[in-house]
């Protein structure tokens, strides 16, 4: 949410920057702007309203320089546009800002501080940088007043702030506090950036900050200071990561490569998480963690909530540990009752998502252990969880989550598994989950395969509708949720993912001619359920589309998946239903990659 990238001390400051946004578009693409400095002192600011591109193609040859800071926008305080595009900057001309992040008491402090000076944009950012030119002005050098400025910041604020003083134009003075922010180490120079992935070209050497710190970021040093201006000395840690992996090779979307990744993605959890003989590699202190808990509470957000909901069917089923899912947001303000003896598991792809890091910080306050699943190693909710576990799936670039569900949801299976060992619960002892894990490997390549077959589907289905259902039970509704929140974000059909049972309670009113309902059955107990719900709904003149296990079809299904251990379905049933949202994004003419008002990583409330 929000993309922020700085460098300081190499001449091609302008093409670092604008690449580095490139890389983080994923976290926002209404607006962008750099602002870059030359030794003469000589400032270029440059913004546009719309995606990167845009911004490059304003950017002429003048504008070069060594020090700089970039920002591209997911708008939260007022509309995308030129003006609300971030750099702001203060009256005088002299400070510039760009801002990741929500100042929650900005018009308290406009109000107290600024009620003389004429702000340009509706943003809640330009009053950060107004603050700073205005303690400046009063006698308070840069650092000065830049310190006083975020301590006058309220706590539920969230910021990552670059901020650049063109009277002292080669230093970046950085904060954050809740929004990420990485400086990354160069070979001469140094840059700051949102993700390490915007930066992989310059450096893989990152230092990680902590929330409340100050840096001040120099084309030789990176002076960290904590709350009280003690230095900080901190290692770099490398990241490993491939810069050809967050390319798109020769796929024309991320999205389609991502879910062609996915057999690759489980076989690398196999590989990953079992030993040689075939038992399970995880941490025993995690397992010690788990195995005190009276109960599981899994929080998380959007396509991550809805693998935990696979996730709690894993745990009762197999492990008989009762097991709640709860959506961060809601959660974060009003938790349930809790068990005497909790464990949080929190599921992330990006570890960043505010609203799950805000109950993260309520259960380290308590005092609860936690673990947290993500896909980013040395993320926020990595770093102040208990335990990690990684999933190992690779950048995920297209903002449309697919293969991170997934892998989500393997590695759920793998951690019962080893709970259930630990635990002695035959039924999880039984249970092979690295054989399970090879046969969905290669069920979703039988399914990545008749890609020709679900495009033709989409084409038939979902080309002009206005909305769509998907049904299911037990974790068929779980997928049906998911699949709903694809098919949505990306072709902007109204979708609902239902219990199929409960479509007669109300919502079956909704079904008209044509409706399209795809209805999912992998479960041989709940099969008859759902066919007959499909009756009830075909009887009311909806275009039903069957997506039935093989050994669960009938004649007349359209798509026929892979028989796998029912508890383990979604991981093979979200295939066709990721490829139909794909493809009805591609009928409807849309950017499948970046969803109108969405941005990857969601680092607000
Ligand atoms: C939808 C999607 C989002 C994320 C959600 C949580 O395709 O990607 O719903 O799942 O914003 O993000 P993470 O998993 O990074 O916490």
């Amino acid at each position: 949410m929000c993309g922020i990238v700085g460098v300081t001390g190499n001449q091609n400051a302008t093409d670092i920057l604008l690449d580095g946004l490139q890389q983080l578009e994923y976290r926002g693409y209404d607006s962008a702007g750099i602002y870059v400095n030359d030794q003469h002192g000589d400032g270029f600011l440059v913004k546009e309203k719309g995606r990167i591109a845009d911004l490059r193609a304003l950017v002429g040859p003048e504008v070069k320089g060594s020090t700089g800071i970039g920002h591209t926008r997911w708008a939260t305080h007022g509309v995308p546009s030129v003006t609300n595009a971030h750099p702001h900057v203060s009256a005088d001309g002299r400070f510039f800002l760009v801002h990741n992040g929500v100042i929650g008491n900005f018009s308290g402090l406009r109000e107290k501080y600024l009620a003389d000076v004429e702000l340009k944009s509706d943003t809640d950012t330009e009053i950060i940088v107004q603050l700073v030119g205005k303690f400046a002005a009063e006698g308070l050098d840069t650092f000065a007043a830049f310190r006083k400025v975020l301590s006058l910041v309220d706590e539920s604020s969230s910021y990552a702030f670059l901020l650049m003083d063109k009277e002292d134009p080669s230093k970046l003075f950085v904060a954050k506090n809740k929004s990420p922010l990485l400086i990354g180490v160069g070979d001469g120079f140094n840059v700051v950036c949102s993700d390490a992935l915007a930066m992989l070209n310059q450096t893989h050497d990152f230092i990680e900050l902590t929330d409340g710190e100050v840096v001040i970021v120099e084309p030789q040093s990176i002076k960290i200071l904590d709350q009280d201006d003690n230095e900080i000395k901190r290692e770099p840690f490398h990241v490993d990561t491939d810069p050809e992996a967050v390319q798109k090779g020769a796929y024309a979307h991320y999205m389609l490569k991502e879910i062609d990744e996915q057999p690759g993605v489980m076989r690398k959890l196999v590989q990953e998480y079992f030993n040689e003989d075939g038992t399970v590699k995880i941490d025993q202190a995690l397992l010690d963690d788990l195995s005190q808990a009276d109960r599981l509470y899994i929080v998380a957000a959007g396509t991550s909530y809805h693998a935990g909901l696979v996730g709690k069917e894993l745990f009762e089923k197999l492990a008989n540990i009762p097991t709640e899912v709860h959506v961060a947001s809601e959660f974060a303000y009003n938790p349930p009752l809790l068990s005497e003896k909790p464990f949080f598991i929190f599921l992330t792809q990006s570890g960043e998502t505010a609203d799950s890091r805000q109950v993260l910080t309520q259960v380290n306050k308590w005092g609860y252990p936690s673990l947290t699943i993500t896909n980013v190693p040395n993320s926020t909710l990595s770093r102040e969880a208990t335990h990690t576990l990684l999933l190992h799936a690779g950048p995920e670039i297209a903002v449309a989550s697919t293969k991170a569900y997934t892998a989500q949801i393997a590695l759920e299976a793998i951690l019962v598994k080893a709970y259930g060992e630990a635990k002695n619960i035959e039924r999880a002892k039984e249970f092979d989950v690295a054989k399970e894990l090879t046969k969905v490997a290669n069920g979703m390549q039988e399914l990545v395969d008749e890609k020709g077959k679900i495009e033709q589907i989409a084409k038939d289905l979902l080309a002009t509708t206005r909305n769509a259902f998907y049904i299911g039970r037990g974790v068929d509704y779980a997928l049906a949720q998911e699949a709903a929140l694809k098919l949505k974000e990306v072709s902007y059909i109204q979708t609902e993912g239902f219990a199929s049972g409960e479509l007669k309670h109300g919502t079956i009113a909704l079904i008209e001619d044509g409706t399209p309902v795809v209805a999912i059955i992998t479960d041989p107990k709940m099969a008859a359920h759902t066919r007959s719900n499909a009756q009830e709904v075909i009887a009311r003149g909806a275009n039903v589309l069957f997506i039935a296990s093989r050994d669960l079809a009938v004649a007349g299904d359209q798509i026929i998946l892979p028989d796998i251990d029912p508890l383990l379905s979604p991981l093979v049933s979200v295939v066709p239903t990721q490829l139909l949202a794909y493809y009805a994004s591609m009928q409807r003419g849309y950017d499948v990659d970046k969803p109108r008002n969405l941005a990857k990583s969601v680092t607000v409330e």
